[in-house]
């Protein structure tokens, strides 16, 4: 029987860290709360996820009211693969008889029985009393894909830029600009898809000290145009270095958004814009954004982070859908928008 996997994922994400499991062959994939559960390998899943966030290898559940059902409930697990060493445990209790986490973790420690050394990280999750313990495959969350060492203001995560595309409906192949692009993320990662390589091709994962190698799979890449430019010079500097890290090849210029033109007659606008909505200066850059879509850029589809609902009015005819997430801390709306005018003028 293949591992059952927990994908966790950001909140707004789960329906689309499930069809990029299924796209991928993910048997039994279904959204739940918090995720996504599926079967298949973990370093795969680790590998080739290019929005979730860590993946856990479920253990077993069972019922547990007091201590001792507890420690009986580890002991009774299949923990030989995982290795010796003692683990760290992480809890989460509700509903539960049992609640105190601290004294929790430390009966998982007694009762899983760890030899020298770390063991792997277990995560204890109580509802209802009932337990379920799974194991993380992961280790660094997967956001942390290893190129980017640099960042502008307000960075996006990694997994978050690549759902947002997913979100989209962006495929390699297609042009895609960003006119305010901070540290690169959202083309770095674009182009990283591009190039057919795994989404955590460049590190490794906490289950490789559990499961056989794998051999990386590698899709043919797809020739696309990038371009992304900002106002500030350091920034651009950054994604210059966070895209040679990443190995891929990206046109990255120093300009204000307004002065931004399409690379292709057809394409992706993507576009984070500053979040700081009190200070006069991302509502004017927000405006500018909107000049861009109604102007040079009427012809492509866009993706615009909205961080005050209002400031998306003008652009509410052409909204197709919408996506809310959180980011650091604040509620941000996703809109997707069509084109304006399909035929560029030549
Ligand atoms: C929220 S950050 C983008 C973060 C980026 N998505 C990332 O993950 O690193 C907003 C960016 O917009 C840039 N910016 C603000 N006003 C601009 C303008 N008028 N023209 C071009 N860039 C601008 C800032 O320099 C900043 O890098």
């Amino acid at each position: 029987m293949l591992p059952q996997l927990f994908a966790v994922t950001a909140p707004g994400f789960e329906a689309l860290v499930a069809l990029e499991l299924r796209e991928a062959g993910f048997a039994e994939v279904r959204v739940v709360p918090g995720g996504v559960e599926c079967r298949g390998s973990p370093l795969r899943a680790n590998r080739q996820s290019r929005i979730a966030t860590r993946f856990l290898q479920r253990l077993g559940t069972f019922e547990a009211r007091t201590f001792e059902a507890l420690k009986q409930g580890i002991a009774a697990l299949d923990r030989a693969p995982f290795g010796p060493g003692t683990p760290t445990v992480e809890v989460s209790c509700q509903r539960s008889r049992l609640f105190h986490t601290d004294a929790i973790a430390e009966r998982v420690v007694e009762a899983w029985r760890g030899g020298e050394g770390s063991g792997p990280t277990v995560y204890i999750r109580f509802d209802q009393d009932r337990c379920t313990v799974s194991i993380d495959t992961t280790g660094e969350p997967l956001f942390r894909r290893g190129w980017r060492l640099e960042t502008g203001p307000a960075p996006l995560r990694e997994n978050l830029a690549s759902g947002l595309l997913a979100f989209a409906g962006w495929r390699p192949g297609e042009a895609l600009y960003d006119p305010m692009c901070g540290s690169g993320t959202f083309v770095i990662e674009a182009a990283l898809w591009a190039s057919g390589r795994e989404a955590g091709s460049g590190r490794n994962f906490a289950c490789e000290t559990f499961v056989g190698p794998e051999a990386a799979v590698r899709s043919s890449s797809v020739a696309t145009v990038f371009g992304a430019s900002d106002r500030s010079r350091a920034v651009i500097e950054a994604a210059r270095r966070n895209a040679q890290r990443a190995e891929v090849e990206i046109t990255f210029a120093v300009a204000d958004a307004s002065r931004a033109r399409p690379p292709a007659p057809h394409g992706l606008l993507i576009c984070n814009p500053p979040y700081e909505h009190r200070a006069p200066g991302a509502r004017h850059a927000f405006e500018n954004l909107v000049k861009l879509l109604d102007g040079p850029f009427a012809s492509w589809r866009a993706l615009i982070l909205c961080p005050v609902p209002g400031w998306g009015l003008a652009l509410l005819p052409r909204v197709e859908s919408r996506l809310c997430f959180l980011n650091g801390g604040l509620r941000i709306e996703a809109l997707r928008l069509r084109e304006v005018d399909s035929n560029p003028p030549p």
